[in-house]
């Protein structure tokens, strides 16, 4: 990875770590534990990259990246809550995330759940509190940017990915075309949301928001078939969570339905996809070039 790129990821990250430490610095009316149980998972680490990517895209498009700071707090919160709950012993049933035992491991599967749900409030509550924030002409963009950031999140995205994985479980008749569709939904869904969260806070034109979708879909479905095959060919240590876990829940993933070497084939297809898709934008797109190249070649 180059090394300007990598030192750009890593700021950008710690300044996302800053800024959701704040959001825990006041106190919640609450019992102490699920406050613990929500930090626990959202300050275990993580690559951050959907913040992230919201910020550098709303500085790209030429944007105020104060203004999508609440916002890309909102989408990590979001991120760790489907985290948290993908691991539960009724979805995934994996005992490490991030390194550390999963959050149920440490706080018992009912306080999990409520984390889970209360980071979920509390990413809304956290970007409303922003919107509120915007200057006046700013906050149609902001609105649009949460509805954007909710419905990546919810039921027509990221969730019902995670309907369709479970569904997919032992299902003999998967094919690709479903395998698609999980793949976009559950994760492609949240990394598109953030490209298009970050564009919008810039009043980025709707031609190059399209262009940005479809890149997000390149990289997103990409992210996730890299994720299938670590899951393969990884270890524990290096990855941070179990290995072989897909196969243990009888997943099917692009590796189980076609075998490793055609799920590399498929992530350099959409690996191509993604840079097309840059090629039609009028601004510098090497930040996304090699965000593409770390996606498609990243090994954790
Ligand atoms: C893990 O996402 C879940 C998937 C969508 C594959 P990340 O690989 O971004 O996880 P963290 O946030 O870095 O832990
Ligand atoms: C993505 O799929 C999960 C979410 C959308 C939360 P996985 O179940 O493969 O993710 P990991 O491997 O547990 O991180
Ligand atoms: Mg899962
Ligand atoms: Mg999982
Ligand atoms: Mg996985």
């Amino acid at each position: 990875m180059n090394q300007d790129f990598k030192n750009t990821l890593e700021t950008m990250a710690k300044d996302v770590e800053n800024d959701l430490l704040v959001c825990f610095e006041k106190p919640f009316d609450a019992p102490a534990i699920i406050v613990s149980a929500m930090k626990y998972s959202l300050f275990a680490g993580g690559k951050r990259i959907r913040p992230v990517l919201m910020r550098k895209t709303c500085e790209l498009f030429g944007g105020d990246v104060e203004n999508a700071r609440a916002l890309s707090c909102a989408i990590e919160m979001i991120h760790t809550y489907s985290l948290i709950h993908d691991d539960l012993p009724a979805m995934d049933d994996d005992d490490l995330r991030r390194g550390q035992p999963s959050n149920h491991k440490v706080y018992g599967e009912d306080i999990a759940i409520l984390a889970g749900d209360a980071l979920l409030n509390y990413a809304v509550e956290t970007a409303v509190d922003g919107l509120q924030r915007l200057p006046a002409q700013q906050q149609g963009n902001g609105i649009q940017a949460l509805k954007i950031l909710m419905q990546a999140s919810g039921v027509g995205g990221m969730i019902g990915g995670q309907v369709g994985d479970v569904l997919a479980e032992d299902d003999d008749e998967m094919n690709a075309e479903k395998l698609k569709y999980i793949h976009s939904h559950k994760t492609g869904a949240m990394l598109t949301a953030a490209l298009l969260c970050g564009a919008v806070m810039a009043n980025t034109d709707s031609e190059s928001l399209e262009w940005m979708r479809q890149y997000g879909e390149a990289i997103g479905t990409a992210f996730q078939i890299v994720d299938d095959i670590l899951d393969v060919t990884s270890d524990t240590e290096v990855l941070g969570k179990p290995v072989g876990s897909d196969q243990e829940e009888h997943k099917t993933t692009m590796v189980s339905l076609y075998g490793l070497k055609s799920a590399q084939e498929k992530v350099e297809e959409y690996h191509r996809t993604a840079i097309e898709a840059l090629s039609n934008l009028s601004i510098d797109t090497s930040f996304y070039i090699q965000m593409a190249d770390f996606v498609c070649n990243r090994v954790y």
